[in-house]
């Protein structure tokens, strides 16, 4: 007799990464539960800049409209000032995010969303709510104690905090996203590589309307260049709008050699006015702490029928902004392997596969962000006066200098800008991640990838095996515009063709598979009005793509099928090798 799975998968922790895990699989209508040992969701504004692809999956997920609404939006995020104070003279200003004239495009090119600012305590319930209402059980006061797995399932160890209670329960699969300190990975022998706390920095969180010195130069960032905050190596101090332009945190690097930092309210109001630029500014501190830069990375990410995803996995700083965006699409590659897995359409080397996809973007995501604070220092180099006794008076005449020394300070200053494009302006480094591994099968005809522009800086859109399908405006039955992201069927394969793909779509017809429908573009409801897609297919109109739930394309034949039988034969073989399952 088939045994009883108290449920089919079992999430510890609800922060992006659980959270986003448990709304993808409850969409799929699979069982899950997510636990959570505290009684609250995030409670600090940590993740906050979510990204293009990020907001595709909250797309493909049914909430972007949702986190819309309380996001900061794209066009107040990126004019971003270095400057002496907020109140003092400004030193450089810099667009970010694809907010300037020259990136503009190329952002709104690349995907059908834009990118938004979302403190993580907005977004998790957002995510946590919509899981719950398809079907999700989520369970706050629930501790993950321990577990022990063999061929069918999983036995997961529990406490219920509220009663003392321990208990287990019985799931076929176990996810660890329960953060920096998983002890799920521990127990489950996933051990992470690199150094834990190489750098201290101290967040302060306050109230205090600053629309006098912002709103006309609108920013999520501001960098200050003052002798109260140049420790460490961004070397600079940061106003963050966490609220447009009422909620704030200030951020400063700290001397780890000297013990704990100091985080009184006190020591916070005096860099909080130094920051701001006046001695007698007051606000509201609504909180003051320490967090420390990781470089820290897991080479495999799942043992059995425990998968593990988020920083649970990957440990770094917040530079780049890729923590949470990365723990999203972490997920998303994890739930439809998950799903399909359990509904029975998939073997175990799909799941397999979520190591080989995701640990090689988590050891890349963690390089960058450290990097990213490295890159300061042609930044700082270029501002600042080595042994100057008032380090700002003398920033502020350097700069400004009419000579050729002052002119050579402005040209290393434009190089060392320019260098920032690879945190500030990284389109590339955030959707020109490619999967390699046994779900992605390679096109012979094609030869290795080659990038016309840099990759961490540019996206270069491909429908080749291992991208995400590229996104094209069509026209849908209503005359509005619809993304090819739009049109992918949700948890389940889609053969994408064109009209006069027909074989394709008679062989997927034929096999009748339920996880398998087809995808014309070009057909009524998804017209290719603009030629978009005819121009980023890549492919003859009459080849195909398999494309996975995830938005990965999966396979690619540029080509016609010779007849429906042969359609069938390698439609059947490709699913097969994907999946590892017979089909
Ligand atoms: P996370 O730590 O968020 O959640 C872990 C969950 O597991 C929690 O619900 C916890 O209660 C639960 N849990 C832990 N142990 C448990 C147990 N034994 N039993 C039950 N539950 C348990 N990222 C980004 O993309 N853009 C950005 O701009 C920033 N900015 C940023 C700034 C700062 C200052 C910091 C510190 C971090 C960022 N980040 C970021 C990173 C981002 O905050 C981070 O990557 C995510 O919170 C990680 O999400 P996870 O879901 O993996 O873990």
């Amino acid at each position: 007799m088939a045994e009883a799975f108290d449920t089919d998968v079992l999430v510890v922790g609800t922060g992006p990464m659980g959270a986003t895990t448990a709304l993808a699989l409850a969409r799929q209508g699979i069982r899950v539960r997510a636990i959570n040992k505290r009684s609250w969701l995030a409670d600090t504004p940590r993740a906050h800049i979510t990204n293009l692809r990020a907001m595709e999956v909250l797309r493909a997920l049914g909430v972007e409209e949702k986190v819309k609404q309380v996001a900061t939006p794209w066009e107040l995020m990126g004019d971003t000032l270095f400057t002496t104070s907020l109140a003092g003279p400004e030193l450089v200003r810099m667009r970010c995010w694809g907010t300037g004239d020259d990136r503009f495009g190329d952002y709104l090119r690349g995907s059908p969303c834009t990118m938004l600012d979302v403190p993580q305590p907005v977004m998790e319930p957002i995510l946590v709510d919509a899981a719950a209402q398809h079907g999700a059980e989520i369970a706050f006061n629930t501790e993950y104690l321990g577990h022990v797995q063999d061929g069918e399932g999983v036995t997961v160890r529990l406490r219920d905090r509220l009663s003392g209670h321990d208990y287990s329960q019985r799931v076929r699969y176990l996810v660890g996203a329960d953060g920096g300190k998983s002890q799920v990975a521990e127990d489950a022998g996933l051990a992470l590589e690199g150094v834990a706390a190489r750098a201290g920095t101290v967040y302060a969180q306050f109230r205090a309307d600053l629309s006098a010195y912002v709103a006309h130069r609108p920013s999520i960032l501001y960098w200050i260049i003052n002798p109260a905050a140049n420790f460490g190596e961004i070397g600079m101090g940061l106003l963050r709008a966490v609220k447009p332009w009422t909620e704030w945190i200030a951020g400063w690097g700290f001397n780890m050699d000297g013990g704990a930092p100091d985080c009184s309210p006190e020591f916070a109001l005096t860099q909080i006015r130094s920051l701001v630029g006046d001695p007698a500014f007051d606000c509201e501190i609504t909180g003051v702490g320490p967090w420390y830069v990781n470089r820290q990375v897991a080479p495999v990410y799942s043992r059995g029928r425990v998968f593990c995803g988020g920083d649970a996995m990957h440990r770094h700083p917040p530079s780049s902004g890729l923590g949470s965006n990365t723990c999203l699409q972490d997920a998303f590659n994890l739930a439809w392997k998950l799903a399909f897995a359990v509904k029975g359409w998939a073997g175990p080397g799909l799941l397999e596969s979520y190591t080989a996809e995701r640990a090689p973007v988590g050891r890349q995501i963690v390089a960058r962000a450290n990097q990213s604070r490295l890159d300061y220092a042609p930044l700082r180099a270029a501002l600042l006066e080595p042994g100057a006794a008032d380090p700002v008076a003398a920033c502020i005449a350097r700069i400004n200098a009419p000579t050729a020394e002052g002119a050579a300070v402005r040209r290393a200053l434009e190089a060392a800008l320019r260098l920032k494009d690879t945190e500030f302006n990284a389109q590339g480094t955030e959707m020109n991640q490619r999967c390699t591994s046994s779900a992605v099968l390679p096109d012979p005809t094609a030869g290795e990838e080659v990038f016309a522009r840099d990759p961490g800086l540019y996206l270069a859109p491909t429908t080749r095996p291992g991208a995400k399908l590229p996104h094209a405006w069509l026209v849908g039955a209503d005359g509005r515009r619809i993304s090819t992201l739009d049109i992918l069927p949700e948890g389940r394969m889609a053969l994408v063709t064109g009209l006069a793909g027909t074989h394709w779509v008679d062989a997927v017809q034929a096999l009748g598979l339920p996880w398998l429908a087809p995808v014309v573009i070009g057909a009524p409801g998804m017209q290719d009005l603009y030629l978009d897609w005819h121009r980023a297919r890549e492919i003859p109109e009459e080849g195909a793509l398999l494309v996975r739930p995830d938005g990965v394309v999966a396979w690619r034949r540029a080509s016609a099928a010779g007849s429906i039988e042969a359609a069938t034969a390698e439609l059947r073989a490709a699913l097969a090798g994907i999946l590892d399952a017979p089909v």
